[in-house]
């Protein structure tokens, strides 16, 4: 089963899509590319919005693009991508925001020097009963961080990686990204996509990117530990494959 973790394919709701014909051009594009199943992720931005406000407008998003779907689109789930704030992001609001049918919040970090307090503040959710944490895009925040500062977040428990399929196509941020991987800091692929006109790489050239790149185990594992994320296997268990 091939899982596409991070999208932003819902109308109208953040800079993603802008509108339903949209939405169904970007479905029509995904399947033709083997992707069984699509979490939308909309941005979850704590400091401008309540939970339960983001929830009733995903709702609504979801909701316009239902009468389009057709049988050969990805399955969809919903989740969001939720912006790291350590004193909003109660256990009841992370409650909410998890990728649907399992217990992982897809968490997007600030695009900045990551302080003590950031990894205190991702390891305390990690911590929180109930809740596992997938790192979105981790290679995204070398912009201000070290790849060693950026694998000091995953030390922690219960936490684990999503890359970027748009990021393997260039060669340095690729090689980045095969650095995250042999460290053991990938668990998930997703397309992050927005809007058509900027091109994103689809779940297709990511994995035929990291077929070629990687030995068969190391490519095989990450597609299994996406089906065990979507399953929602405990954390241990998906880092022991
Ligand atoms: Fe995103």
């Amino acid at each position: 089963m091939l899982v596409d973790f991070h999208s932003h394919i819902l109308p109208g709701i953040d800079d993603g899509a802008k509108n339903i014909e949209e939405s169904i051009k970007i479905l029509d594009m995904m399947s033709e590319t083997g992707v069984d199943l699509v979490y939308c992720t909309p941005h979850f931005y704590p400091h401008e919005m309540s939970v339960d406000r983001f929830l009733e407008r995903r709702r609504q998003a979801y909701g316009k693009i239902v009468p389009y779907l057709k049988p050969h689109h990805p399955r969809l789930k919903m989740g969001a991508e939720v912006l790291m704030s350590r004193s909003m992001l109660t256990r009841e609001v992370l409650e909410k925001l998890k990728l649907e049918g399992t217990d992982f919040v897809l968490l997007e970090m600030p695009y900045i020097h990551f302080s003590q307090n950031t990894y205190d503040g991702v390891a305390d959710i990690a911590d929180m009963d109930g809740v596992k944490v997938l790192i979105a895009h981790i290679e995204r925040y070398l912009v201000a961080n070290s790849e060693a500062e950026v694998m000091r977040l995953m030390e922690g428990e219960n936490i684990l990686g999503q890359i970027n399929c748009t990021s393997l196509r260039k060669m340095g941020d690729r090689h980045r990204c095969m650095n995250f991987i042999k460290n053991g800091c990938v668990q998930a692929l997703g397309t992050d996509y927005h809007r058509i006109e900027r091109g994103y790489a689809l779940l297709d050239e990511g994995i035929s990117i990291l077929k070629r790149k990687l030995s068969r185990a190391a490519f095989e594992r990450i597609i299994q530990s996406s089906e065990m994320i979507a399953e929602n296997c405990d954390v241990d268990e998906i880092l022991d494959i």
